[in-house]
């Protein structure tokens, strides 16, 4: 077996991108600049939409002036795509992955995989046990539950200031105690960069890598959340892993896309 490997649980989509001149006048035809697919390599492909599904299930116009970013979600109305269950994640073979990491969605759920896991190591030498962080991404009451779940918790601005807090580090103090104990809270807030602790209550910080400009911010916060992960899961400092998070989060930012980012 080659090296273990990180495994995330949660939503996959096929992003299209198709960049425009300028926002499209009304009852005007305007053509694509340019078109890209991004393309990831999975292990576990689960939700597949059904043919009659086969149309995108969001929207986001991107202004690449301010590289702000604005979703249309069409989950309502074309039936929500199911999530990964715990029975699915009785397929997934653990021995093979040093890392798995969930998106908050069905929160419960989730708690029944993250057991799993738990249940898992207490099998195994500390060598072979598997790490795991959950991010706490939308501000529904029923995701916080998570906060109790995972070695690094990833807490979003949204969540923190949903909670009435205004910077990061104010989040990360603030909602540290709802953790398990010797877990990790990180919470990046955009253009100041991000912020974390982990069981020695040091407070870290690292300032954004603001590109030259900002053209698309769409997925800077999974960006973030990647690199940090494969910084920590390759042993490195938490003050580090936020760094580099930020580092690579902030060219991701600079570009339309991942172009040149993966
Ligand atoms: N406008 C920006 N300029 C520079 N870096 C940014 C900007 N927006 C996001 N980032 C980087 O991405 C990280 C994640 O930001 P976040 O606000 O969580 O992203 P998202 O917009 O995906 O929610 C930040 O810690 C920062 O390093
Ligand atoms: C993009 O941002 C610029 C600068 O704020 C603004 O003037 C423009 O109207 C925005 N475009 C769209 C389509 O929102
Ligand atoms: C899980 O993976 C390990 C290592 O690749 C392998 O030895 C084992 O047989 C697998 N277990 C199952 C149930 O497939
Ligand atoms: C979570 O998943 C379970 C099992 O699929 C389902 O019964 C439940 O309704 C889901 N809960 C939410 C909030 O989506
Ligand atoms: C699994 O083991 C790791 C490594 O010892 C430990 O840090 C972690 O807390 C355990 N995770 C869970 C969910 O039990």
């Amino acid at each position: 077996m080659g090296e273990k490997r990180v495994l995330c649980v949660g939503l996959v989509c096929l992003d299209i991108i198709s960049v425009v001149e300028r926002y499209p006048a009304e009852d005007s035809d305007t053509s694509f600049v340019r078109e890209d697919f991004q393309r990831y390599e999975v292990d576990l492909a689960h939700v597949v939409p059904r043919p009659a599904r086969a149309l995108p299930t969001s929207m986001v116009i991107s202004n690449s002036t301010t590289g702000t970013r604005t979703i249309l979600h069409a989950a309502r109305c074309l039936g929500n795509l199911p999530d990964v269950t715990a029975a699915d994640f009785e397929q997934v073979n653990l021995s093979q992955y040093k890392w798995i990491h969930w998106e908050g969605r069905n929160a419960s759920e989730q708690v029944k995989m993250i057991q799993r896991v738990e249940a898992y190591n207490k099998t195994c030498p500390p060598s072979d046990r598997v790490t795991t962080s959950v991010e706490v991404e939308k501000t529904r009451p029923e995701i916080y539950q998570l906060f109790g779940y995972g070695d690094v918790v990833f807490v979003s601005k949204d969540v923190a200031k949903a909670r009435g807090f205004y910077s990061a580090a104010e989040a990360v103090k603030g909602l540290r105690r709802y953790l398990k104990p010797g877990a990790t809270l990180v919470c990046a807030w955009a253009e100041e960069g991000a912020d974390a602790m982990g069981p020695d209550g040091v407070l870290v910080h690292s300032d954004a890598f603001s590109p030259e400009v900002v053209v698309d911010t769409l997925g800077a916060g999974d960006t973030f959340n990647a690199a940090v992960i494969l910084a920590l899961s390759r042993g490195r400092p938490l003050a580090e892993a936020i760094t580099y998070g930020c580092q690579v989060a902030g060219r991701k930012c600079g570009v339309h896309g991942y172009d040149g980012i993966v």
